[in-house]
């Protein structure tokens, strides 16, 4: 038979970037800049960098910027061009025609699992990817796409998986199982933000997944958690058990954008590889750390 293969991705982007505030009172936390590009738009590229064609946006109040972020702006080109600037206009068209993006509203912050079941109808019978925007991986060959071949190869549901510090692992959900080769576990254990002492192991669930689409009958069936939250990893767990899961440990380099720490680290690297800021920013880092 051959491979389904993966054309949808869901975005949530409806939470409320408490951690970011004041930053995110009036934008939206997707919209914060890794040195010049919207976290929410390296997340939407390194989708279609993986095949993707049709991007499915989980938003909800104040986000509307995040649709704006992706439209057309003519006027803006326009004047861009006019002052000579046909690069930037270049770029930001570019922005606007790198996938078919549609979104869904959820009403109330309901949680993860919550969001992804809110895209039922527009996701339909085929497995698409997930991707968390608090998860940035930088890598030569995309993350998505990663997981998009390991579903290739299996066609089971994929989770991308890395190996977290024991004092990480209650903020992670957790997986375990059995090795399936290099980087590849058959999972039998998926526990959402375990303690340390019930962690089958220390391999933390990473935002990059590709969901069959039965994943939407067994987050219909899972109860919310003690906080009133559909946690997808619950669901998951189910889905695991009748159908087998799949855990892939990807390659490179994670930061956590939505923690204060992880989104400066992930400005610092972004910017050192860029060759308009690197050299002197990496002076700049040098004269400052000798300084302090
Ligand atoms: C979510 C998931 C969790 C996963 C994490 C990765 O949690 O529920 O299983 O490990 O994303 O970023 P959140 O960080 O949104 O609370």
């Amino acid at each position: 038979m051959a491979a389904k293969s993966i054309k949808k991705a869901v975005i949530p982007a409806a939470g409320l970037g408490t951690r970011f505030l004041p930053a995110t009172k009036a934008v939206p936390k997707e919209l914060l800049p890794i040195v010049d590009i919207p976290v929410i738009q390296l997340i939407v590229e390194e989708a279609v960098a993986s095949g993707i064609e049709d991007i499915i946006f989980v938003t909800g109040r104040g986000k509307n910027k995040i649709l704006d972020h992706f439209d057309d702006a003519p006027e803006l080109e326009q004047k861009l061009m006019a002052l000579g600037k046909e690069d930037l206009a270049k770029k930001l068209k570019k922005t606007c025609s790198l996938a078919k993006i549609v979104t869904v509203r959820q009403q109330e912050p309901r949680g993860l699992g919550d969001a992804v079941l809110s895209t039922k109808e527009l996701v339909g019978d085929e497995p698409f990817l997930v991707l968390l925007g608090d998860d940035l991986v930088d890598s030569a060959r995309p993350c998505a796409r990663q997981m998009v071949e390991v579903y290739a190869e299996y066609q089971k549901s994929v989770v991308a998986l890395m190996r977290v510090p024991e004092e990480e692992v209650p903020l992670f959900g957790i997986c375990g199982g059995n090795s399936l080769g290099e980087r590849t576990y058959d999972l039998d254990t998926m526990v959402e933000k375990p303690s340390v002492q019930d962690a089958p192991s220390n391999l933390g669930i990473v935002g990059r997944y590709v969901l069959e689409p039965s994943i939407f009958k067994y987050l219909e069936e899972t109860e919310l958690d003690e906080d009133g939250q559909l946690q997808l990893t619950d669901a998951m767990a189910r889905m695991m058990k009748v159908e087998g899961f799949i855990g892939y440990e990807f390659t490179g380099d994670h930061y956590d954008a939505g923690d204060k720490f992880g989104f400066l680290q992930a400005n610092l690297a972004y910017a050192l590889k860029r060759r308009d800021i690197a050299p002197r920013l990496r002076a700049y880092l040098r004269d400052l750390v000798q300084r302090h």
